[in-house]
C-alpha cells in the first residue's frame, strides 16, 4: 500500500488532494468508523511512566499517613508549629509590674517587639511614632489615664472611653506587656507636630509610690501558675 508513498510525509509538501500519509502503514489500527480508519497513536513511554510513578507514590503516601495516623499531614505539621512558638512566646511570662516595666523599657528585645506591635495595632490611631491622632500624644509628659507605668498595660487590656480607645484584651499577655513597655518608651521623645497635650502632668515614671513596692506583695494572680495555663489564653481570637 505504501510502496508509492514517500516514507517522510514532512520531507516535502504532499500534493494537494493527497491522502494523509502518516510514518508508516503499521502504526494503523484495524480499527476504521464511518470510513475514517483509527491511527495508533500510543502515549508516550515518559507520559507512561509518570503515570505508573504517580500510582506508586500514592500507594506510598496512603501507607505513610495511615501507619503514622496523620501526623505528616501539613496541617498538622502547622498546628504543631504554631504551639510550639506559642510556648517559645510565652515560655518565660512578662510581668507587669512597675519595676519590670522600667525594666523592659530598656530591653531592646522587648522594646523592639513593642515597636512591631505598636506599628501594626496602635499606629492608626497614635500614629507610627506615638505623636497622637484620633488618640492622645504619647510622647509627652501628659496623660488622661495614666498615673503610673503600670496603668499602661491595664489601659490596653481594658480600653478607654467607651471604647473609643479598643480593649485589647484577646492580645497575648507577653505582646500587651511589651507593647506597654514601647508605649512607655515613647514618653519625652516629644515629637515635633504631635496632638496638643490632653490631660495632666504626671511625675516621672518610677517615681511614684509603686516602684518602691516589693513586686512580691502583688497578687500571685498577675502571674499564671503554669506553662499551660496560659496557652489556651494567647489564642488571638479571630
Ligand atoms: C481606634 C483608635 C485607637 C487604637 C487602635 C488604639 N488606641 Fe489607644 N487610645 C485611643 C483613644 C481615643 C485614647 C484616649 C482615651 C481617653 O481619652 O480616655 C487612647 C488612649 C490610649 C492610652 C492612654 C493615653 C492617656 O493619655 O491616657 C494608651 C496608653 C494607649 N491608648 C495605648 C494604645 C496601644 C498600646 C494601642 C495598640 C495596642 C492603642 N492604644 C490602640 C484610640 C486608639
Amino acid at each position: 500500500m505504501s510502496d508509492t508513498q514517500p516514507p517522510k510525509p514532512d520531507s516535502s509538501a504532499p500534493p494537494a488532494g493527497a491522502p494523509f500519509v502518516g510514518p508508516g502503514p503499521d502504526l494503523l489500527t484495524d480499527h476504521a468508523y464511518d470510513g475514517i480508519q483509527e491511527y495508533d497513536n500510543p502515549m508516550p513511554g515518559w507520559w507512561k511512566w509518570l503515570f505508573v510513578a504517580t500510582i506508586a507514590f500514592s500507594l506510598v503516601y496512603v501507607t505513610v499517613d495511615v501507619v503514622s495516623g496523620g501526623r505528616h499531614a501539613p496541617v498538622v505539621a502547622y498546628e504543631q508549629a504554631r504551639e510550639l512558638e506559642l510556648r517559645l512566646q510565652n515560655a518565660k511570662p512578662l510581668r507587669d509590674d512597675v519595676n519590670s516595666l522600667l525594666g523592659y523599657i530598656h530591653d531592646d528585645k522587648v522594646r523592639s517587639a513593642g515597636a512591631a506591635i505598636f506599628a501594626a495595632n496602635c499606629a492608626l490611631c497614635h500614629k507610627p511614632n506615638g505623636s497622637g491622632q484620633v488618640g492622645p500624644n504619647m510622647t509627652d509628659d501628659v496623660y488622661i489615664n495614666i498615673r503610673t507605668i503600670d496603668d499602661i498595660p491595664r489601659l490596653i487590656r481594658s480600653g478607654a472611653k467607651n471604647g473609643a480607645m479598643p480593649s485589647f484584651a484577646r492580645m497575648p499577655p507577653n505582646d500587651i506587656i511589651r507593647v506597654a513597655a514601647f508605649v512607655a518608651s515613647l514618653r519625652g521623645t516629644n515629637v515635633p507636630g504631635g496632638k496638643p497635650m490632653e490631660g495632666v502632668a504626671i511625675p516621672p515614671w518610677g517615681s511614684t509610690a509603686p516602684m518602691t513596692m516589693p513586686s512580691t506583695t502583688r497578687p500571685a494572680t498577675t502571674r499564671p501558675a503554669t506553662l499551660a495555663a496560659t496557652l489556651p489564653t494567647t489564642v488571638p481570637a479571630k
